[in-house]
């Protein structure tokens, strides 16, 4: 998970330390959320933070201002030049189309060659307007410094004009009904509003070699909701999502995670066809070369949690 911290907040900053410990990423937030008047505030907040933090293996990661915002340069230029060799990725927002990643590519190779920061500091595009979503692919392909992107869903809905005010999650009125038949109820079932650009996201990410992520899930009030989100986009193929509140930690844990009895299966598989050619049956269920890969997906990812999870590990 992606977890936002708002770094302008003394309080949250305080608390680092021990989230840094139960988290895959921090991110300082500078961009929405971060009150105008606070958002010199923010940039040094996080400063000060990633100096006084040992991470450890923690990514440390920060959502800067628009492009277009009178923010954006100030974000770069004093980030990488204080805290640039401690920096994992940076989060980009409102991204267009492939124009703007090679515009902060090179905005970030100035401060990087004058500071002597060791490594490119990665970018993660947010794909939340309209014309970002039509240019996808586009913006996948656009540098090297990509490292992934998320589905920002409350700044896509206002690009698209959708009528919902919700932050993800499904909407009870975006529905298929049933023929009539009769005078009795007519069943309906909910749709979901995310399938199209995720999918997309998707592909463009995978057909890149980049990581994808679900976004915000804003009611914090309903963890059914969240988690349901979050385990629709990671079937679909995503790494993670970002967690707002400390409530959906253990939500994206639990759910970016393989279901055990899926990796013991997944690892029957891999078992029954060493050289992963040819077609077996096992329980009732036929494999080939493509389900030796898909179970590759399930194992692989199961080997990366528990070396980082002892509780997982375990599971
Ligand atoms: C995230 O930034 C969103 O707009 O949903
Ligand atoms: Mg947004």
């Amino acid at each position: 998970m992606i977890h936002f911290v708002p770094p302008h907040l003394e309080k949250v900053r305080a608390k680092v330390p021990d989230l840094a410990r139960s988290v895959d990423i921090v991110l300082g937030n500078l961009e929405d959320a971060i009150p105008a008047d606070a958002k010199e505030a923010a940039r040094q907040g996080f400063i000060e933070m990633v100096q006084a933090t040992d991470f450890g293996q923690t990514g440390v990661w920060t959502r800067v201002n628009a492009l277009n915002s009178p923010w954006v340069l100030d974000d770069i230029t004093q980030l990488v030049g204080a805290i640039g060799n401690k920096l994992d990725v940076i989060m980009l927002p409102k991204v267009d189309g492939p124009w703007d990643i090679p515009y902060l590519d090179q905005l970030l190779a100035q401060p990087e060659a004058r500071h002597g920061v060791g490594r490119p500091i990665l970018i993660h595009a947010i794909l939340e307007t309209a014309e970002g979503v039509k240019n996808v692919d586009d913006i996948a392909a656009a540098s090297p410094r990509m490292h992934g992107m998320s589905l920002g869903p409350a700044d896509l809905a206002a690009s698209r004009a959708m009528k919902t005010t919700r932050v993800g999650g499904g909407h009870p009125e975006y529905k298929v009904v049933a023929d009539a038949a009769g005078d009795g109820p007519r069943a309906a079932y909910q749709q979901d509003l995310w399938h199209y650009t995720l999918a997309r996201m998707v592909d463009a990410c995978a057909a890149n070699g980049l990581k994808a992520f679900y976004g915000p899930f804003g009611d914090f009030s309903d963890p059914l909701a969240c988690e349901t989100q979050f385990r629709n986009a990671f079937l679909m193929g995503c790494a993670g999502a970002w967690t707002l509140h400390p409530s959906q930690i253990d939500i994206a844990k639990a759910v970016f995670s393989p279901d055990p009895a899926e990796v013991a299966f997944a690892a029957k598989i891999l078992a029954a066809m060493p050289d992963g050619t040819g077609a077996v049956m096992i329980d009732g269920k036929m494999q080939d070369d493509a389900t030796w890969k898909q179970a590759e997906v399930i194992v692989d990812l199961a080997r990366i949690i528990a070396a980082k999870d002892p509780a997982l590990a375990k599971s």
